[in-house]
C-alpha cells in the first residue's frame, strides 16, 4: 500500500465534494457508497447471462435477480455507465411483464441509481443491459499485451464499488447473494469466475459457473483469455497464460501448505477449492481475493518465491473479508487489518518467526510513512472511518492494513496467543457468511472476554476511534534488520558491499537496506552498488521499485531512464507505477513522466489510469 495513492485520492475527493449533493448521510440508505435500499427490497440470487464482444469492448446480456421484499413498490440498484434496455418482472407462477424503470443520475464517484417499479408479487426481475467502453471494472487488452500474444484478454476488478460498472447490482458489502452464470466468449478462449471453474477450454466458448455460497457484489469477478491450468495440491492450482504457467506453478509451490496452515489456525476453509490466476501485467493490484479464484499480478513472480506473502494475504481473505465481510467500507480495517495479521501468522507457520517479523517490520515502516503523509488529515488515521461524502478508495491506506494488524497484534500480546486464536476461530465461525461492523466486532469481543482488563479495552478504543497510534511496542525481532543497518554503515565507509555479507539476504533485507539509504549519497556510491548488484535490472519487482524510488528521490534518475521506462512499461500494478510517476513529477521530470504515461497508458487498468491522471494532469 502506498501513502501517495491516499494523498492523491484525498485531494481529488475534496475537490469533488463541492460539486456533489447526493452522497450525504441518509438513514434509510445504510451504506454511504450504495444507493440500494435493502429495507425496500433486497437481491438474494443472480442468474447472469452475458456475451463478450472484444471488437466493441462490451459486455451484453441479462442479469436476472431473485429478490425479497415486503410488498414493496420499487427496488433500487447501483449502476455506473451501463445502458439499461429493458426490465422484465416475474412472479412465482412465472407470469412476466415489462417493468417501468428510470435512471436517476447521481454522482461522479458512486454512479447512478436504477429504480425499478415492482409489484407486490414480484419474485424475480431480468435486466437487459450492456456495458460501456469506460466501465471502471473492466480492462480489455489486445493480444499483443498478453504473454503469448495470441488472444486478447479481459478481466474485472470490482472492489470496492465497480461491480456496478459491469452488472446492475445492489453494490454494498453488506448485501450477499448466490449466483449462476453463463458466459459466451470467442472460441479458443477460457472464461473463469469467482465460482466453480473449468480447467480446460471448451469447443463452443460457452462456460457455466456456480457460486453456491452467498457473496457481496465486490467479489463478482470474471477473467477471459488464453489461460491454462496446472494443479498444485489436491484442492489448489494455478491458471496463467501458458507462456508463464510453469514459472507460476513453481513460484506458488507452497500454496496447498498455506491453505492447510490457515485452516489449522482459524478453522475450515469454507469455499472448497482455492485456485489462483496470474493475469497480464495490467492487473492494477498485487492480488484480489475473488472467492475460489484469487486474481494476481505477475509482478509477484520473482523467480525465488520471495514475494509469496501476497498469496498468504489473499488466501487469508477467505476468512477475513469473504467469510466475514466488512459491513461498509468505513469498516474496511475489519477486512484488511485482520487479513494482514492472519497473513503474518501463516508466514510465521511456514517460514519461521524471524522471516515473518521482517515482513511485519517493513509493514510498520510503511505505516510510519503513511502517518507522516497524513499529518494534515489526521481523521483518516482512525480505524473506523467516516466516509459519508467521500470516495471509498480513501479507506485504502496503511491505516486499515498495518494499524489494523498492529491492534490485533496488541490484543494477541495482551491476551496470549492461545486464547486469542480461540477467539478468532470463534469470531469467524459466528459471523460466517455475514457482514460485520466495527461495533459488532467490539460487542463480540466484550462478550467473549467479559473479564478483560479495562486498560486493554481503553487501548482498543484508542486504536479504533482515535487518530495516530497508541503507545505500544510490538515484540517483533529486529535482529536481522539490525545486522542490515550495520552492514549499510560499513558500506557508507568502504563503498564496497562485499558479496559474502549479502549472500544470505532475502528480498526483505534488501528492501530494508535500500529504504534506509541516505538520499544525499553521491553518484559514486550509486555506481558502486549498481556495478556489484545490478539492482536496476532486478527481476524482483519490489526491489527494482524501491531502488528506482531511491534513484529518483536522490536526483539520479536520468542515468537510469531506460530501466525505469522498461519497468513502467511492463508493470501495471498501481502500487508501483503511481509512486514512480509521482516521484518523477515531484523531482523535476514532469515531461518524462507525461511522455512515458502517454506511451504506456494503454497497458494500464482504468483505476490505475485514473489515479495517475490525478497526479500528472493538473
Ligand atoms: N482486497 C485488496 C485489494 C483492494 C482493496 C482492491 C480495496 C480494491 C480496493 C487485496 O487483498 C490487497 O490488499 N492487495 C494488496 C496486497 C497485499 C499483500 C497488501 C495489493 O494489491 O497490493
Ligand atoms: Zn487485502
Amino acid at each position: 500500500m502506498n501513502s501517495i495513492i491516499f494523498k492523491t485520492i484525498l485531494l481529488f475527493t475534496l475537490i469533488q465534494i463541492g460539486c456533489r449533493k447526493t452522497n450525504v448521510f441518509n438513514p434509510t440508505r445504510p451504506d454511504p457508497h450504495s444507493f440500494s435500499r435493502p429495507d425496500l427490497a433486497i437481491t438474494t440470487h443472480l442468474d447472469l447471462n452475458i456475451r463478450l464482444n472484444f471488437d466493441q469492448k462490451k459486455i451484453q446480456g441479462t442479469a436476472s435477480w431473485k429478490i425479497q421484499h415486503n410488498a414493496s413498490d420499487r427496488i433500487i440498484f447501483d449502476i455506473m455507465d451501463l445502458t439499461i434496455d429493458s426490465v422484465i418482472l416475474s412472479d412465482k407462477n412465472q407470469n412476466t411483464a415489462f417493468a417501468e424503470f428510470y435512471v436517476q443520475t447521481q454522482d461522479s464517484i458512486l454512479g447512478d441509481e436504477l429504480v425499478i417499479k415492482i409489484h407486490s408479487n414480484t419474485e424475480q426481475l431480468t435486466i437487459h443491459y450492456s456495458t460501456s467502453e469506460d466501465a471502471m471494472a473492466l480492462q480489455w487488452l489486445d493480444a499483443e499485451l498478453t504473454s503469448s500474444k495470441k488472444y486478447p484478454c479481459l478481466f474485472t476488478q470490482s472492489q470496492s464499488i465497480y461491480a456496478r460498472s459491469w452488472i446492475p447490482c445492489q453494490d454494498g458489502p453488506a448485501i450477499r447473494f448466490t449466483y449462476n452464470a453463463t458466459v459466451q466468449v470467442p472460441v479458443g478462449m477460457m472464461a473463469l469466475m469467482s465460482a466453480t471453474n473449468p480447467t480446460q477450454k471448451n469447443k463452443d466458448g460457452i462456460y457455466s459457473f456456480k457460486m453456491e455460497y452467498p457473496i457481496p457484489a465486490y467479489l463478482m469477478a470474471l477473467a477471459v483469455g488464453d489461460f491454462s491450468f496446472s494443479p498444485i495440491g489436491a484442492r489448489t492450482g494455478v491458471y496463467a497464460d501458458s507462456m508463464i504457467l510453469s514459472e507460476a506453478s513453481w513460484e506458488f509451490a507452497d500454496l496447498e501448505k498455506m491453505v492447510n496452515s490457515a485452516e489449522s489456525l482459524y478453522g475450515p476453509y469454507a469455499w472448497s477449492r482455492y485456485d489462483v490466476i496470474v493475469l497480464p501485467t495490467g492487473f492494477p493490484f498485487g492480488g484480489m481475493e475473488n472467492p475460489r479464484l484469487t486474481f494476481l499480478t505477475p509482478t509477484i513472480i520473482a523467480g525465488d518465491r520471495s514475494l509469496t506473502s501476497l498469496l498468504a494475504h489473499e488466501l487469508a481473505h477467505s476468512w477475513s473479508g469473504n467469510l466475514v465481510t466488512n459491513a461498509s467500507w468505513q469498516d474496511f480495517w475489519l477486512n484488511e487489518g485482520f487479513t494482514t495479521y492472519f497473513e503474518s501468522r501463516i508466514m510465521e507457520n511456514l517460514y519461521g518467526k524471524e522471516y515473518a517479523d521482517m515482513l511485519s517490520l517493513l509493514g510498520q515502516q510503511d505505516l510510519k510513512k503513511t502517518l507522516k503523509d497524513m499529518a494534515d488529515q489526521p481523521g483518516m488515521s482512525k480505524l473506523k472511518l467516516d466516509l459519508w461524502n467521500k470516495d471509498p478508495e480513501l479507506s485504502l491506506s496503511d491505516i486499515a492494513y498495518e494499524k489494523g494488524k498492529l491492534l490485533l497484534r496488541y490484543l494477541e500480546e495482551r491476551i496470549g496467543r492461545e486464547e486469542w486464536d480461540l477467539f478468532l476461530k470463534a469470531y469467524f465461525k459466528h459471523f460466517a457468511f455475514k457482514s460485520n461492523s466495527t461495533e459488532g466486532f467490539l460487542q463480540f469481543f466484550n462478550n467473549h472476554f467479559p473479564q478483560i482488563d479495562i486498560k486493554v479495552l481503553d487501548t482498543m478504543h484508542l486504536f479504533i476511534y482515535q487518530e495516530g497510534i497508541p503507545d505500544f511496542k510490538p515484540g517483533w525481532s529486529t535482529k536481522l534488520f539490525d545486522q542490515v543497518d550495520s552492514i549499510r554503515n560499513l558500506f557508507y565507509q568502504t563503498y564496497d558491499l562485499k558479496k559474502n555479507l549479502t549472500a544470505n539476504w532475502s528480498t526483505h533485507e534488501w528492501l530494508h537496506f535500500i529504504r534506509g539509504m541516505d538520499l544525499s549519497k553521491s553518484e559514486e556510491f550509486i555506481s558502486a552498488l549498481e556495478k556489484q548488484y545490478q539492482l536496476s535490472e532486478s527481476k524482483n519487482s519490489e526491489l527494482a521499485f524501491a531502488w528506482f524510488i531511491y534513484l529518483i528521490q536522490s536526483g539520479n534518475s536520468m542515468k537510469f531512464k531506460d530501466p525505469i521506462n522498461r519497468f513502467l512499461e511492463k508493470t501495471g500494478r498501481r502500487k508501483f507505477v503511481l509512486p514512480l510517476y509521482e516521484a518523477l513529477a515531484e523531482h523535476g521530470q514532469m515531461e518524462w513522466a507525461n511522455g512515458s504515461f502517454s506511451n504506456f497508458r494503454r497497458h494500464y487498468h482504468p483505476v490505475t489510469i485514473q489515479s495517475i491522471e490525478r497526479v500528472l494532469i493538473h
